[in-house]
């Protein structure tokens, strides 16, 4: 299969271009290296049907690329995927998240491809739901630009569907972990903890730790990407891919540093605005049209990441921590 893989030298992107590649399937990333690295890459580089080709997505070059490439299949993942940074600058956001959205189905529209798998966000799409977990069948509601750009993306495919015939899959995606996961970015708690614990530090813990969240570990989130990838044509829309488990705060650390050997408690902070209490998803649509189920279970996905960030992080002259 010939892919073409946007963010692909993202957290998740470059977890689903090494899963394509180990297939034998020929893939070019693509990525502007906003939040993305390089490094992440070094692995598919090894490979001689991986080419990587540093452009952004809202760039005009990019019609020419799939063109170019006539790939059977685009996995959309490019984002600015900072809520924070879509509040402070929504345009910028928009610039990104929409217009290269609707550039990424314009090349498609033009090359003929028709399956596009866009990576929405299961955690914002829903605002603050009522009943977990929740299912796709609920209205979208989202109360960031972020939300909102990532729902216009799923709608902006859906109208490409009806127009032109295009297949898109829309996966909107609970709360990713694993390795990759950047310990410096802004989201990415299992990382963010990790970093902290593996340094020596209690780890904070914004609010009073009950808020919960949906953990689904980035091994099986490219397994819904891959499954969304071969899905017969006929199938289009938005899934959710998550666990449907909810996690709080203060258990997902206790489960880290329990990980660790670490007793110490972590570190209370006020609350940080616009911050939902809890979310999980239904994955139940999924399970039936994609096949797709989650296999990591949180305590073996924590393994696995912290097993990575000692593996990347510099731990010279860090507090000592026992295994
Ligand atoms: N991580 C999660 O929990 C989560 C949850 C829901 C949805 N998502 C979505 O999944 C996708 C991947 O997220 P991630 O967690 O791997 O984040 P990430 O920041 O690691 O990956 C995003 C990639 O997109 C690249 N990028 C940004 N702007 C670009 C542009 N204009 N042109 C080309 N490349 C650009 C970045 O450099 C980066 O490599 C995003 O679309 C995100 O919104 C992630």
């Amino acid at each position: 299969m010939r892919t073409l893989v946007t963010g692909a030298a993202g957290f998740i992107g470059s977890n689903l271009v090494d899963s394509l590649l180990a297939d034998g399937h020929t893939v070019v990333g693509i990525d502007n290296l906003a939040t993305g690295r390089i490094g992440n890459l070094d692995s598919a580089f090894r490979h001689d049907t991986f080419v990587f080709v540093e452009t952004g997505v809202a760039q005009r070059e990019l019609a020419e690329i799939v063109r170019e490439v006539a790939p059977d299949v685009v996995f959309h993942l490019a984002a600015q995927v900072d809520v924070r940074k879509s509040v402070g600058d929504p345009c910028s956001d928009a610039g990104t998240n929409v217009l290269g959205t609707i550039n990424v189905a314009e090349a498609c529209r033009q090359a003929g491809t028709r399956r596009v798998v866009f990576a929405a966000s299961g955690g914002s799409r829903y605002g603050t739901p009522t009943a977990l977990p929740i299912g796709e069948d609920a209205p979208p509601h989202p109360l960031s630009p972020y939300a909102a750009a990532k729902v216009a993306g799923e709608l902006y495919l859906a109208a490409y569907a009806d127009m032109y015939g295009m297949a898109p899959i829309s996966l909107a995606l609970s709360n990713v972990y694993g390795p990759r996961q950047d310990p410096r970015g802004e989201a990415g708690v299992v990382a963010i903890f990790g970093n902290a614990l593996l340094h020596g530090y209690p780890g904070t813990i914004y609010g009073d730790g009950t808020a919960t969240r949906d953990y689904v570990y980035v091994g099986d989130v490219v397994d819904a990407f891959r499954s969304a990838g071969t899905a017969p044509e006929s199938l289009t829309g938005t899934f959710n891919i998550g666990t449907g488990v909810q996690t709080t705060t203060t258990e997902l650390h206790r489960m880290m540093a329990a990980a660790l050997g670490i007793d110490d408690p972590p570190v209370y902070a006020p609350a940080r605005t616009g911050e939902i209490q809890a979310i999980a998803l239904d994955h139940t649509a999924a399970h039936q049209r994609l096949g797709w189920d989650p296999h990591v279970d949180i305590t073996a996905g924590i393994d696995h990441t912290i097993a990575w960030l000692r593996d990347t992080l510099d731990l010279s002259g860090s507090a000592t921590v026992t295994a």
